[in-house]
């Protein structure tokens, strides 16, 4: 897709669709408002018959209104005029897009940046629109037989500006095409098969992502490596499986020798559970452990293609967990990088034993903070939910900035504690800690586990098991949270400039 901004009069710019917002109880932006005029009361009248209520989502297409350049106008609902959320914008805009790429519209401009969305600003709006109009045209990509192609997709989406909003919109649109990129970047890994999307292929995935960016540098490190850094617990998880374990680094240099924020993701390409067995029910969509580490990709590539000042390297530890005669057993004791030894009692929690690994790994970047993006426990959908990113950190400052981009991004968090009253159930007889901590507060004491690996530095843990993907009939990756990342990172950009 590719955007532009415009400046031009409603009523003489020639696109093949205008879109403008209607409202509920029949309230009409000011674009739709100044059509309606030109066009002798074409929309008041469709509202009037009951044909569209102004709901968020809803759509309806006019041809050839008189008094305009355009050959077609889109009302899109967007709910209730002065109480329009986040929610329902994302549905309205969603919708827009759908609407205009089955229309046969090449080209549209968008008006729908005159809505106001809570405490939102505008440009907010068109980073949206651009970001859904990105996600909701995503289509994966193994076909399953022969693909069809839509006639006559949308091509090009315009933004109808004035001059003091011209440039921030322009902004708006880059950034949220890059983060659209970004996140669909992360749902197409995601959805991958794990014989497909196994560590091999990930590791060959940021190596391609190298090389299409010079700021960019990825290295791969093989078991042989990792065991001569003593990577015993994460190499424990991958002894089960017979695909090699990969660690790739993704080093994104944006800002000279700046301290770097170091992103580490789970990359489980499959998590059967190793001999602590999963139940069959569902269990296909542990191909989806593997969305921490997607999120890494998208945010790198999202802060590549807007080349932002700032360095970040990208962690991600990547195996399979499987039950196989050398996979690990419960009651096994392994010994991890930084030396300590865990009590391996339930095989199902080897998201922790990979990542302490890498954490522990991530000390030599000289990290100005860190922040794990882990499916880590089942847990947190019973917690939050699948509307909530659980978040975890051993610095308020650190975790704050966090849930604060969750909020610009509308992609958010909710913290929990990882308070040392925890910690005693990760007490084990037989080694310095145990794997599990019972069934109270699971992802309480999957945190606290990880914390134990981080005491060096500034560090956040992001469970994304209930965010990452839908189950169910939309079963899918969803991308998140490349925003909440990215709008991290841009903010970190803004306070310190
Ligand atoms: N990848 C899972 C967590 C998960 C489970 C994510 C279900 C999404 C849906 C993780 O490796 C795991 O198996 N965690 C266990 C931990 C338990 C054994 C302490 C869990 O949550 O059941
Ligand atoms: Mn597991
Ligand atoms: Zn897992």
């Amino acid at each position: 897709m590719q955007y532009f901004v415009t400046t031009e009069a409603l009523a003489t710019h020639k696109t093949d669709c205008l879109v403008v917002a209607v409202f509920e109880q029949g309230q009409l932006s000011a674009s739709a408002q100044a059509i309606n005029e030109l066009g002798n009361d074409v929309i008041s009248r469709i509202i009037d018959r009951g044909d569209m209520s102004g709901k968020a989502g809803q759509t309806f297409m006019l041809h050839d209104v008189e008094g305009i350049a355009s050959t077609r106008v889109l009302l899109v609902g967007c709910g209730k005029q002065d109480k329009v959320t986040e929610n329902s914008f994302n549905t309205a805009s969603s919708a827009m897009a759908k609407a205009l790429n089955d229309s046969g519209a090449s080209s549209a401009t968008s008006c729908l940046a005159e809505v106001t969305v809570n405490d939102k600003s505008a440009s907010w709006t068109v980073r949206q629109t651009v970001i859904n109009t990105e996600t909701a045209l995503y289509k994966y990509s193994l076909a399953t037989s022969e693909p069809k192609p839509t006639e006559n997709p949308l091509e090009k989406l315009g933004f109808n500006a004035n001059a003091a909003t011209n440039d921030e919109f322009a902004v708006a649109a880059k950034t949220g095409q890059a983060i659209g990129n970004g996140m669909n970047l992360a749902r197409e890994l995601g959805n991958f098969p794990g014989n497909i999307c196994t560590p091999t292929y990930l590791a060959e995935q940021a190596i391609a992502i190298g090389q299409r960016f010079d700021s960019v540098e990825t290295t791969i490190l093989e078991e042989e490596e990792m065991a001569e850094l003593g990577m015993g617990s994460f190499l424990s998880v991958s002894r089960g499986s017979r695909q090699p374990a990969k660690l790739i680094t993704m080093n994104y240099q944006g800002a000279g020798d700046d301290k770097p924020v170091v992103l580490v993701g789970k990359g489980l390409t499959f998590d059967a559970g190793g001999i602590s067995l999963k139940s069959s029910q569902g269990m296909d969509e542990m191909k989806y452990d593997m969305c921490g580490s997607a999120s890494v990709f998208g945010t790198i590539t999202a802060i590549a293609e807007l080349n932002l000042p700032i360095n970040v390297v990208g962690v991600v530890p990547s195996s399979e967990n499987m039950p196989d005669g050398d996979a690990n057993k419960p009651g096994d004791v392994v010994t991890s990088m930084a030396g300590k030894t865990i009590e391996i009692l339930n095989t199902d929690a080897e998201g922790r034993l990979i990542l302490c690994d890498a954490l522990t790994y991530s000390e030599r970047f000289d990290p100005a903070v860190v922040v794990d993006i882990a499916t880590l426990t089942g847990a947190i959908i019973v917690a939050l939910g699948s509307h909530t990113t659980g978040v975890f950190s051993n610095n308020q400052d650190l975790a704050d900035a966090l849930l604060q981009a969750g909020t610009d991004s509308h992609d958010r968090g909710w913290q929990l504690p990882i308070w040392d009253d925890y910690q005693p159930q990760l007490d084990s007889n037989f080694a310095d800690i145990a794997n599990i901590g019972g069934k109270e507060a699971g992802s309480v004491t999957a945190a606290c586990f990880l914390s134990r690996f981080t005491e060096k530095f500034d560090w956040a843990h992001l469970d994304i098991a209930g965010t990452a993907w839908n189950s169910g009939k939309a079963k899918g990756a969803t991308g998140r949270p490349v925003p909440m990342l990215v709008q991290f990172l841009l903010n970190r950009i803004e306070a310190n400039s």
